[in-house]
């Protein structure tokens, strides 16, 4: 069987994809014991993802080898199973490929099988994905946020932050966000109904959260040079939740706060998480935000291409801001 898919070819340099990714056809070997193939109906674009296109050995999981093809979450049908506790037809999510069909093994991939009677198959990439298990887990668990404190999320307009802006106010947080543009921020305060929202791109991130007063928990999606301007509004004994570093993955730079020193200063915790690391209590996060989902509390735009050969412009919208929410290519 022929897989048309998106192959590495070189080390993408900022956002240029198109000349570091190619669309390739190739015969599909046969199915190996413990493998299942997946007819891919979502790809989820993941900002992460782009750290496994650089050639760091140094990340949290080792560089995707050049000649393979891209890695990355998939939503699709089991069209042939030889792996225990999958067959013919089951809806799965898995890290798969970038293209019409995945075939992986079932357990490297974390293939898990989805309930098919939950209407919208998109929330398995966004408040029932690994968006949302991360967004819950840095909110409470890692920024262990209480009620009453005051909790600023960074890319608050994009699929993780949206989740956790949300979340930190259904935990009875007072939740702030910071995105790009007006747009964004109105999206932030009016239909998300967060207490506020500070444009990165209109001003200095420290001057306009005076408004705010002091924060507790910073669920930091981006690093960068923004860290100095937050890290002097944080409370003593405030935490920062080191999600994502946007700011580094299409630069290639790595992020140092000059303001180092205010961590001892206001004895701040400053603690990474990755969500690997806790998928085994993935049906119990599921569990929990599906009750939200379920009553309209969670919500999440999404921002959905159509076509696999639509895939690296869907892709660099995490990079140049162009989503609100989550960003999904539907093949
Ligand atoms: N630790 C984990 O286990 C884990 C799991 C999932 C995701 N993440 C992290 O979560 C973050 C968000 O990922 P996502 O996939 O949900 O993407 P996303 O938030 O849907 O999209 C990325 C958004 O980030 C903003 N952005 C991009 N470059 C920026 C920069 N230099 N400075 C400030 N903002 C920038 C853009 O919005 P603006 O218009 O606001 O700039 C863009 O829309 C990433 O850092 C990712 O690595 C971590």
């Amino acid at each position: 069987m022929q897989n048309r898919f998106w192959r590495i070819e070189n080390r993408p340099q900022g956002t240029d994809f198109a000349s570091a990714l190619a669309l390739v056809e190739e015969a599909l070997p046969e199915l190996a014991q413990g493998e299942i193939r997946i007819r891919n109906a979502m790809l989820s674009m993941d900002a992460g993802t782009r750290l496994w296109l650089t050639d760091r050995e140094d990340g949290y999981q080792p560089p995707l080898p050049t000649g393979a093809p891209m890695t990355g979450l998939v939503v699709g049908e089991v069209v042939a199973s030889r792996a225990d506790g999958f067959a013919e037809g089951d809806l799965v999510r898995a890290f798969g490929v970038w293209g019409a069909l995945s075939q992986v093994d079932a357990v490297m991939s974390g293939a898990i099988k989805l309930d098919p009677t939950v209407e919208d198959r998109r929330a398995w990439f966004g408040p029932l994905g690994m968006n949302g298990w991360t967004a819950l887990w840095g909110i409470e668990e890692t920024g262990a946020a209480k009620p009453g404190e005051r909790v600023l999320v960074s890319a608050a307009a994009g699929a993780t932050g949206v989740l956790a802006v949300q979340i930190a106010k259904l935990l009875g947080c007072e939740a702030w966000g910071i995105a790009g543009g007006a747009e964004k921020c109105g999206f932030l305060t009016g239909e998300l109904g967060i207490a506020g929202a500070v444009d990165y791109k209109a001003g200095n991130v420290g001057d306009q959260l005076q408004v705010a007063g002091g924060i507790d928990v910073y669920f930091d999606n981006v690093g960068g040079p923004m860290l100095d301007d937050i890290i002097p509004c944080m409370n003593h004994y405030g935490r920062i939740a080191l999600c994502g570093l946007l700011h580094d993955y299409s630069s290639g730079t790595r992020t140092a706060p000059r303001e180092y020193d205010q961590i001892l200063m206001r004895r701040l915790r400053v603690e990474g998480f990755f969500s690997p690391d806790f998928m085994d209590q993935g049906e119990r996060l599921t569990a929990r935000l599906r009750g939200w989902h379920e009553e309209g509390k969670l919500v999440m735009p999404y921002d959905v291409t159509q076509g696999l050969e639509n895939t690296l412009s869907a892709y660099a919208k995490l990079f140049t801001g162009g989503n609100i929410g989550k960003v999904i290519v539907e093949l």
